[in-house]
Formats: C-alpha cells, structure tokens, sequence
C-alpha cells in the first residue's frame, strides 16, 4: 500500500528528493524527516532542495513513500537538537537540511550526540545557528525605516539584506516594536508589511523598490547622536557590531566618523551637563505608551527588548512601582505577570487590596539583561538608568495623579525620592510628596523569592504587615 507525499519522491536508484515549499519550512522539513525516519531512510539516501534550486540536476522518477508500518512509532531528538535546528534551518547553506537529517539519524544510536561538541556535524551545525543569530540581531539592529506619506497616511518602510532566510522569523520582534506604526521591510529574501493589525508577507524585492533618504534619515542622526555614549567608545566593538556593510542604509553611519573624533570633548561635556534633556510630557497614558516604545535615552532601551507601560485605571487611587519589567513582562507587554506578579498577587489579595483597582507600573519601562547562551539574566538598572526613566513615571503620575504610591524596592524608591533610600530604614514611614501623594515603600517580592527559611517568612511578614497598613490607609483615603 502507498500514500501520497506530494513533496516526497523516490528515484529508481532508491534515493528521495524532498523539495521545499519555502526555504525558511523547518516545519516541513520535520514532517518529512519523521516520516523519512520512520520508514528506515539512511541520510544518504535523502536529497533535500530548497525552492528553486532544483533543476534538471534532481529530477527524479517521483514515487510514493510508503506509509511508515508504525506511523506513531516515535522519532526522538533532544531539546537542544531541536533548539539549534529551528534556527539551522533559516540558513542559507544549501547542505543544511541534510545536515539536520544526518544529526536526527545519527541520534538512534546516540542520544547524546548533540552533547558531543568536538563531532564535525555537531560543530557545523552550532556554527550555522551561530550565524543565524547574529543575522537576526544585525536586523533588529539596522533595520532604518523611510517615511513615505501615502495621501496623508504616513507609511515606514525600510530596505534590509540579510544573509540568511531570517525576514519572517524575526516578524514578531518588529510588529512588538512598532506596533502603532505602518511599516514595511522589504528584503531579498521576502517582505513584511504591517498594517497595525494584520501581518502580510509579500514576494523579494529590490534596493530600487525601496525609498532612499527622506526626512526620517534626519531622526536617525540625531536620535543616534544622542544615545551615541563617547565614554563608552571602542571603535574595534563598533565596527564589529556595526560593519560596514551595513552602513549604506544607515543614515546615522556618516555621522561616526565626526562622533568619534569629537567623542573626548562630548564626554567631558555630558559630565558637566549631568542629566539629558527631554520634550514636553504627553498628556495621555497612550502618549506616554508611544513615547517609551521610541525611547532610546538609555542603553537599556538599545537592548532587544520592549517597552512595557503601567496598566490599570486612569484614575486609580493607588499606584504600585516596581523596578522594572521581567524576561516575561517584556514577552507579555504586561507588568507584573511573571513570577514576582504572582506572588505580589497573592499577597495583595491577602491583604484585601485588589489589583484590577490600581495602576501598576515600573521604575525602568526596558527589561535590562545580559544574555547567557539563550536565557537573559536580569540585572539591576543603574542610578543613572533609574534616573533618566523618572521622566516616565512623572508623566504617569501627573496623568494617574494617585493619592497613595506604593514603591517597592530601592529602584521604585528611588524613581519616587530621587536618592537611593534603605528599604529597611524608611519602610512603614509614609512620606509625602510634592503633588500631595502619599509614598510608602516596602520590599520588592523578587526579594522574597530569593530568600528561604526563617529569613524568608521574617521578610514575608514584614511585606503583609506593610500591604495590610496601605490598605487601611486607602480606607481612610477614600473617606477624603
Ligand atoms: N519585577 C518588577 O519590578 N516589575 C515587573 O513588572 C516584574 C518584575
């Protein structure tokens, strides 16, 4: 008995060809390794074409694959295979799927192939995911958009070339990114259109598709000049990060040659000056939204990450600051969603304070990590950091106008007071503020969370007995 697999055909000499619908189908390619493994194919009985590439060089007498006699009989590989080949497969090595079948084949009788890092496959294969990576960190990088005005509509679009099929792997970065904007991304290897609600994918294009310079070419070179740290130069690292290929599409790339020569006295110059200057607030919550999605004004927000705004009612009585969005805050866009928001949960419905009443928001509206392999490790943001972020919560406050704010942890208190405060020292001691709200401040949960035994209840307490003394607070505020 056979069953048909369009894409599947075996020649008369007993090798099958699997030809692609779309070089970047990791997808398709896993359907048909499981099937191929499950019916005993050798890898070099297998030859995999991309779209196009096939030619008269693979033409093969199609015939049916047989259907496996076990189709559920399992076809293992582990995570890690799994991790690195889903990015594999968006490289542009024409051998790479052959690569991937011959490391899945080869894990019958290894299971821990994956482990040996000296193996020839194993090593090509974390070289390729290697360059996929880096692929799709330039794009985030050095995508610059055009605005284009479309009979009133401002339309963005930008010309990438990247080397690997990563355009619609790394569509989600973009539509989180700039979400309130109509964008375009027009690439060799495919494009992206965003409309602010939907995602279209189009066919390649060509540099000439693409709009050259226009007025948007002038933000870039003073946004990049402002966020541009000449105390933080390395020419080597910039050039490494930035390489010239990539210039022709950057308009802020003619500016490094003057920055760099200026970069000594601009430095000497930001230390006087201190702190940065901004525009004028926005007036609505949507506005400060916009806002810090665009803001660069810190290294923070040059990470790949995404902005995460306060939620909750305009009008809210009490505001609940944090630091600063969590790895899973800046997946959701939410804050407090992730294990510290749990347990803040937790304890402010034991305290009877309810959430969905509050507005609660951060110090620092990036997530600021460092990367280690795949994961992104917290790490605190810095005085200056917290500083420069202020102008944000100002901005909520002035529109929320709380009566009560709740800090928790030093970085929240010190987005509120402007100086770094002992927790231990001022918790339970309510202070007020300029515009009249009330600041309390007690410890941030992910303190609790890393704490254990006795130290752990004795700081749990101290959390309860701070959230129960707000809400009597609020109770009496309310009476106001
Ligand atoms: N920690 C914070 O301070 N804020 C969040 O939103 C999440 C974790």
């Amino acid at each position: 008995m056979s069953a048909g697999h369009p894409a599947l055909a075996s020649d008369v000499a007993g090798s099958y060809t699997v030809e692609l619908p779309a070089p970047d189908d990791f997808d398709f390619w896993r359907d048909r390794a499981r099937v191929l493994l499950q019916c005993d194919v050798p890898p070099d009985q297998v030859v995999w074409i991309e779209p196009g590439a096939g030619g008269d060089l693979f033409a093969v007498t199609a015939r049916s694959l047989p259907v496996p006699q076990d189709p559920h009989r399992t076809v293992r590989a582990s995570k890690r295979f799994l991790t690195l080949a889903k990015n594999v497969a968006l490289h542009s090595d024409a051998d790479r799927f052959a690569l991937l079948y011959r490391l899945l084949w080869r894990h019958r009788s290894n299971p821990r192939i994956m482990e040996d890092r000296a193996d020839p496959d194993v090593r090509r294969a974390e070289e390729l995911d290697k360059a996929v990576r880096r692929d799709s960190h330039k794009m985030h990088a050095f995508v610059r958009f055009r605005l284009l005005d479309e009979g009133g509509e401002e339309h963005y679009v930008a010309w990438f070339e990247p080397e690997h099929h990563i355009v619609r792997a790394n569509a989600g970065f973009f539509m989180r990114r700039f979400a309130n904007m109509r964008w375009s991304i027009l690439t060799p290897k495919g494009c992206l259109h965003w409309d602010g609600v939907t995602m279209r994918e189009g066919p390649p294009a060509s540099r000439s598709d693409a709009p050259d310079g226009d007025p948007v070419e002038d933000l870039w070179r003073s946004y990049y000049a402002s966020i541009f740290n000449p105390a933080r130069l390395k020419v080597g690292a910039m050039l490494k990060e930035m390489p010239k290929r990539y210039w022709k599409n950057m308009p802020e790339a003619s500016l490094i040659p003057a920055l760099v020569a200026g970069a000594q006295a601009r430095e000497s110059r930001m230390v006087e000056a201190g702190a940065l200057e901004f525009e004028e607030k926005p007036d609505t919550l949507e506005g400060v939204s916009k806002a810090i999605h665009g803001c660069r004004k810190c290294p923070i927000g040059l990470l790949e990450n995404t902005a995460v705004m306060g939620e909750g009612p305009r009008e809210a009585m009490l505001m609940i600051v944090g630091e600063q969005p969590g790895d899973q805050e800046d997946q959701s866009g939410r804050p407090f969603v992730g294990p510290a928001g749990q347990l803040l949960d937790f304890h402010l419905q034991k305290a009877g304070i309810d959430r969905s009443q509050a507005y609660v928001t951060n110090a620092v509206k990036h997530f600021k990590y460092t990367p280690r392999g795949r994961r992104r490790i917290h790490q605190s943001p810095a005085a200056k950091e917290i500083d420069t972020c202020r102008w944000w919560l100002e901005s909520e406050r002035a529109l929320v106008r709380p009566k009560l704010i709740l800090a928790m942890g030093a970085s929240a208190a010190r987005a509120l007071l402007g100086k770094t405060v002992s927790i231990a020292r001022v918790r339970g001691q309510p202070q007020m503020l300029e515009d009249g709200s009330e600041l309390w401040i007690t410890a941030h949960p992910s303190y609790l969370l890393r704490l254990d035994g006795p130290a752990r209840d004795a700081q749990t307490g101290m959390f309860d007995a701070d959230l129960h003394a707000v809400r009597e607070r609020l109770r009496e505020l309310e009476g106001v």
